[in-house]
């Protein structure tokens, strides 16, 4: 067998964590708003919204796609990592290094994410952490390659995924959201979180 890949948890966090959750991500995003991103060079926005936690957050514009240290719209650095997100990493990843950002990603019922890979970061050795809270979505996953076959997954509230080893750099995407599959937030919707090592050591 190959070393690490991608190790899926569904369920993993309880309805009263989903709750808590949820909470401290409305106090990040009431501080650190979320912000449309729009593609390189055409700029294009894209479906899903975001905002960031942690001393670093990604960013995509005109410019290109980046990790900074403050949001693009307000200019201020972004809001501290919560502890229980800090604590998940441990536990699930077992990282020797701590994550340096949290990508929140705000899904409407009609946004969607292309297939893509997570390269932005120069420690590809730290995994990808993925939690899902709120309505399902039809996750992808191929591999290295753009033409590679991919396998699709129902991402439920609560579930964390975590891309790792020969997985860390496949291919991955939303295809779709399924409105009203979770009573979690109080509109149809999804928030996904992915937390990231960026530099290394
Ligand atoms: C991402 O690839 O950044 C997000 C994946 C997801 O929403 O599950
Ligand atoms: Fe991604």
């Amino acid at each position: 067998m190959g070393g690490a890949h991608l190790q899926y948890l569904p369920g993993y966090l309880d309805e009263i964590a989903q709750k808590a959750l949820l909470e401290e991500i409305r106090c990040l995003v009431d501080r650190a708003p979320l912000f449309t991103p729009t593609m390189p060079r055409w700029g294009r926005p894209f479906s899903v919204r975001m905002s960031n936690c942690g001393p670093l957050g990604w960013v995509s514009d005109k410019s290109g796609y980046r990790y900074q240290p403050t949001h693009p719209v307000t200019g201020e650095p972004w809001p501290a990592m919560p502890q229980s997100l800090l604590d998940l990493w441990d536990a699930t990843t077992g990282y020797k290094y701590p994550p340096q950002a949290c990508l929140i990603n705000y899904y409407s019922p009609d946004a969607k994410m292309g297939l893509h890979v997570d390269r932005d970061e120069e420690d590809f050795d730290a995994p990808i952490l993925s939690l899902s809270l709120g309505d399902d979505a039809r996750f992808r996953l191929g591999g290295r390659e753009r033409s590679d076959p991919t396998q699709s997954f129902i991402l439920r509230s609560g579930d964390i995924f975590i891309l790792d080893g020969e997985d860390r750099l496949a291919y991955h995407g939303i295809d779709r959201i399924y409105p009203g599959t979770s009573l979690l937030l109080e509109e149809p919707g999804r928030i996904n979180l992915t937390m990231r090592r960026v530099s290394k050591g």
